[in-house]
């Protein structure tokens, strides 16, 4: 199969072909969601709430990124993988920002870095395509920005936030992003939007007419207990794993395993 690459999304929105991505955190799961057909990774700093046991993505350090970024590239070796730059590893300072972004690609195999923000990030996304990184970016609801924003809240609810959110599309295609992530926006807003930019939009919880829809693995596949109202679950894999693990406990404890084909 011929690797993905930045082209590859905008000739997908083109011809109308909608864009899958998922997050992936590990080399299992990476190697399983590519092999299903997932068109990009995202190594998604959500991997603080799924699956590292943090409250929120405020506390994810560039290292256990990076680290678990390196892990997808080995899983899924031919993926487009992105990789999600943790909070305030990009946001304080140009040169530290380049330099860290620099890091996914050189030292994790990156294909991509995905920042948060809009306007206030714009110098930071130029410079990074400048050099030759390719930069995904993420409006509308900015999990980064719990602290000050109070909460998980939709966005563009209002007329003058719905125009804040195209200007913000608009001006992060003039930066050079080869995509734009829409998070928890209403439907038209995100229609909008994909109608009037040239690059992909990727949903989540920003309604079928994104070019594209991203989700959190975990949700997909029904680990956790909490599913916000953008997500599905196509399967119950946590009441699948308790249940698996309990008839081993069950069959240790009753003698039933190892059985003889498991000796030596
Ligand atoms: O970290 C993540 O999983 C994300 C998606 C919600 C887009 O940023």
């Amino acid at each position: 199969m011929i690797k993905n690459t930045v082209n590859t999304f905008r000739k997908m929105k083109a011809e109308g072909n909608k864009i899958v991505m998922i997050t992936s955190y590990d080399a299992v799961t990476a190697k399983i969601a590519y092999e299903a057909g997932a068109d990009l990774l995202l190594v998604g700093d959500s991997m603080a709430n799924a699956i590292l046991g943090y409250s929120n993505t405020i506390a994810l350090s560039l290292e256990e990124s990076m680290f678990h970024v390196q892990a997808v590239r080995r899983g899924a070796p031919d993926a487009f993988v992105v990789a999600d730059m943790p909070f305030m590893t990009f946001q304080n300072s140009m040169e530290k920002a380049i330099d860290n972004a620099a890091m996914y690609l050189q030292k994790c195999g990156a294909d991509a870095v995905k920042i948060e923000g809009g306007l206030s990030i714009l110098p930071v996304m130029q410079k990074m395509v400048e050099c030759g990184i390719p930069v995904m970016a993420h409006i509308g609801l900015l999990p980064q920005k719990v602290l000050t924003s109070g909460g998980y809240k939709l966005s563009g609810k209002t007329e003058e936030d719905a125009k804040r959110l195209l200007e913000e599309a608009i001006a992060v295609q003039q930066a050079g992003a080869f995509s734009v992530v829409l998070e928890c926006m209403p439907e038209n807003i995100g229609r909008m939007i994909s109608e009037n930019i040239e690059i992909p939009t990727i949903g989540i919880g920003g309604g079928k007419f994104c070019d594209g829809q991203v989700q959190v693995l975990t949700d997909v596949l029904g680990i956790g207990d909490f599913l916000p109202k953008h997500a599905k679950r196509y399967a119950e894999c946590g009441s699948i794993m308790r249940e698996a693990i309990k008839n081993y406990v069950n069959d240790v404890k009753n003698g039933n395993f190892p059985e003889e084909k498991n000796c030596f």
